[in-house]
């Protein structure tokens, strides 16, 4: 495999941008960063200095200057459109945060400036490159549950209204709360586990917190061509409810696997055994989106997380929200 060391700036050091860095600084080997740019001049700076990179509180002209191969865009959603265009005009590959955009429309423009400059763009649909759902997904290709039938995905966590960037409660900006910013790892576990075309999406997304413009709150039914029906239930509108969680359990006629997001271990069960898969002290996920964009750039790889994939997730958001409005 070739070893290139890619010039990269990142665009966006919030919280996010922490675990880019963090994982940027362990692949040293493979990234050189050479630009940060952020609104929060301070905050730039203070990255940049870690890297000896050029600080800046303008993106764009960050991305002009630099000229370098690869951008990370980990900023507010609506902005992931004109940075991503922008960059790839410009000759960067991107690696850009989920979700993809506010919107299908915009995501298809990506997914054509990326064909038109020959750029590659992974997004970081962060919850596929765990170490426990990569087994995950291993198990259910080799048959260890049987036929899948269904999944159960469920996520609470409370939004912190409070203290949140105000962008993300601004649904013009974010596209909206649950729907644009938890829902997509849950769709994201769908389409990882079952990669089968969407055929009926029955929800109902509501605001359950006082005084705000985003949704908070879903209850999803997604019907799959393949015959597997999912359920996707989140809420971020109330910290009392009970702790915060994540965890997606796939159904199969032969057993079924029982995964925590945040926990690297699979709970397998079948007739009257339960076993505890553990995957940890494997490769960090953030760490593993950077490789494989590396060896996407370098060697031609092919990572599922593309384009493509990024539009059918912001595709079924767009679905959840319609079902809604139709009622
Ligand atoms: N993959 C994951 O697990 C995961 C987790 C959290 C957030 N995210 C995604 O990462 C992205 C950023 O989210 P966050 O939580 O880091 O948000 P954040 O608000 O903490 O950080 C965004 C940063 O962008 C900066 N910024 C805003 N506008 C800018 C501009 N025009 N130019 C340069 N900098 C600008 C802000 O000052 C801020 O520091 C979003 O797409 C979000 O959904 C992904």
């Amino acid at each position: 495999m070739n070893q290139a060391k890619l010039r990269t700036v990142l665009l966006g050091c919030g919280a996010i941008g922490e675990f880019h860095v963090a994982s940027l600084q362990r692949l040293k080997d493979k990234y050189q960063v050479v630009g940060i740019a952020d609104t929060n001049l301070a905050l730039a700076k203070k990255v940049a200095g870690i890297f000896g990179a050029a600080p800046s509180d303008n993106g764009m002209q960050l991305l002009e200057q630099a000229r370098a191969e690869v951008a990370l865009i980990a900023l507010p959603h609506l902005l992931h459109l004109e940075y991503g265009l922008e960059a790839m005009k410009l000759g960067y590959h991107l690696l850009l945060e989920k979700p993809m955009a506010v919107s299908t429309m915009h995501c298809q423009q990506l997914i054509e400036q990326a064909a038109l400059y020959k750029r590659k763009m992974l997004i970081s649909h962060t919850h596929q490159f765990r170490p426990h759902f990569r087994h995950a997904a291993r198990l259910i290709k080799e048959g260890t549950i049987g036929k899948l039938e269904m999944i159960f995905d469920d996520a609470t966590a409370y939004y912190g209204f409070e203290n949140r960037s105000s962008w993300f409660l601004d649904p013009e900006i974010s596209g909206g709360g649950a729907l644009f910013n938890l829902i997509p790892h849950q769709i994201d576990h769908l389409l990882f586990f079952n990669d089968s075309p969407v055929v009926e999406v029955m929800a109902k997304l509501s605001n359950l917190y006082p005084d705000c413009k985003i949704d908070t709150d879903c209850c999803a039914m997604i019907r799959f061509a393949n015959g597997v029906v999912a359920n996707v239930t989140s809420s971020i509108s109330n910290r009392l409810i009970e702790p915060g969680r994540i965890e997606c359990r796939i159904l199969g006629n032969k057993g079924s696997l029982l995964l925590p997001a945040f926990k690297p271990e699979v709970i397998f069960c079948h007739g009257n055994q339960r076993e505890i898969i553990d995957c940890s002290n494997q490769i960090d996920p953030i760490d593993l989106e950077w490789l494989e964009l590396h060896q996407a750039i370098t060697d031609n790889f092919k990572f599922i997380s593309n384009g493509e994939y990024g539009k059918k997730v912001v595709s079924i958001l767009e679905k959840i929200r319609e079902t809604t409005n139709k009622r």
